[in-house]
């Protein structure tokens, strides 16, 4: 748990303990320090970009760094401001339909593969935007009565816990327009994807047995990660490393992309459609001959694929291919949860997401927020896949080892790698 530990200092780390410490100034004090810190990190991963790269939105699935930018302030103006604030007037009536993202009890909103198009308001009125929400939020963490307090703490702990979720995708929002760009544009020419703690290799042996796992302190969590739970787990090796790129370039060579033994279904249609042939953001050096070095487009530009780092932005598909291709499985979520709880598992944070072999379903005995917030996860329980851990883009102090991410099977432009599971023969 060394890693988790050394992750939740500072004060994005205080909203974690907010609901503890909710009955006097010290609770008022750390929310606003946690507020100001949160809301401060948005704005230094926005810093190096210009406005155009701000405003451009590559897929559908990504949005403009403007967009979140908004999005997020938007969040606590709607959630927050409106409702616990007297008197509160929004900053802009039409802010509400443009920068919804997708709450329906919240009202009607623009559609979402068109964020793109929305060159006005300017990045200059949404900054403006941003400073009338925090000087509005702020004024309420001081101002509003005891008997409320625990409330409106509680909501702006869901928002600065979402707006650090914005945080992650503004990094790789970004990357997948920097990547459709053929200049291949460097974000920070010192980004690197961590190596993870140390050379790991072999796989942690899990007993059989009825574990707990689901969110189990009294920090911080999303509806998602509760109610804990007895799950019956292993028996099951977890291996205690991440698959590496090294390890790809085998799968690779060996024909992993052409062989529709190893591929799901859906998997092989989605190789054909797409043209897959290597994880996302992976180049040949040599474009038009068949030699099979390879560049690798990231924050910092285009660089060679390092054989020794994890292998990154594998979709779920790719991920269960290559364990079929490998001999092995992904593991549970339950499976990954117990390893990483008992300090088994390397890199289990900070480097990549790990795909597992779980559908995002609701725990047993599950309840969504109350209110417009519980569109928050729970209506996203289908068709999609769980992953667990935390990546280099996840900020500080929002990771957890009962966090829940979930992503479409096809997707890629996360920071998605895999560990491997093995069961006893
Ligand atoms: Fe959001």
């Amino acid at each position: 748990m060394a890693q988790i530990a050394s992750m939740s200092t500072g004060p994005a780390s205080a909203a974690c303990a907010l609901r503890e410490r909710n009955d006097g100034q010290d609770s008022r004090s750390a929310s606003i320090a946690a507020f100001r810190h949160v809301r401060a990190e948005t704005e230094r991963r926005a810093a190096p970009l210009s406005a155009e790269d701000q405003v451009v939105q590559s897929m559908p699935d990504a949005s403009p760094i403007k967009w979140h930018r908004a999005h997020t302030t938007w969040f606590f103006e709607q959630f927050l401001l409106v409702p616990h604030l007297a008197g509160y007037r929004a900053f802009d009536e039409r802010f509400a339909f443009l920068f919804n993202s997708y709450y329906v009890a919240a009202g009607p909103r623009h559609a979402r593969p068109k964020r793109g198009l929305i060159t006005r308001p300017s990045g200059a009125e949404v900054a403006a935007y941003r400073a009338h929400v925090d000087a509005a939020v702020e004024r309420l963490i001081a101002d509003v009565p005891a008997a409320k307090l625990a409330d409106v703490l509680r909501v702006v702990e869901i928002g600065l816990n979402h707006e650090q979720q914005h945080q992650e995708l503004i990094l790789t929002d970004l990357l997948h327009a920097f990547a459709e760009n053929p200049d291949n544009p460097v974000y920070d020419a010192a980004w690197r994807l961590p190596r993870g703690d140390k050379e790991t290799r072999g796989f942690v042996d899990l007993a059989e047995g009825i574990r707990t796992v689901g969110h189990q302190d009294a920090g911080f969590c999303f509806d998602n990660e509760e109610p804990a739970h007895r799950a019956l787990v292993g028996a099951v090796g977890i291996a205690r490393g991440l698959v590496t790129n090294g390890e790809w370039l085998e799968f690779i060579a060996d024909g992993g992309y052409a062989r529709p033994e190893l591929w799901l279904s859906d998997g092989w249609a989605t190789v054909a459609a797409e043209g897959w042939s290597a994880p996302g953001y992976w180049r040949r050096q040599d474009e038009d001959g068949d030699d099979d070095c390879w560049n690798v487009m990231t924050l910092a530009g285009l660089v060679p694929v390092d054989p020794a780092l994890p292998v990154c932005h594998v979709s779920y598909y790719e991920a269960d291919a290559f364990a079929r291709w490998a001999g092995k499985h992904l593991p549970s979520e339950a499976e990954w949860e117990v390893a990483a709880r008992g300090g088994e598992l390397d890199a289990a944070f900070g480097v990549v997401w790990q795909w597992t072999r779980s559908a995002y379903a609701p725990y047993p005995g599950y309840r969504p927020v109350e209110g417009a917030l519980g569109e928050y996860n729970g209506k996203f329980m289908v068709n999609q896949m769980v992953l667990r851990g935390s990546s280099c883009a996840t900020p500080h102090g929002h990771t957890r080892v009962s966090y829940r991410n979930f992503f479409y099977p096809p997707a890629r432009w996360q920071f998605t790698g895999l560990r491997l599971a093995e069961f006893p023969i």
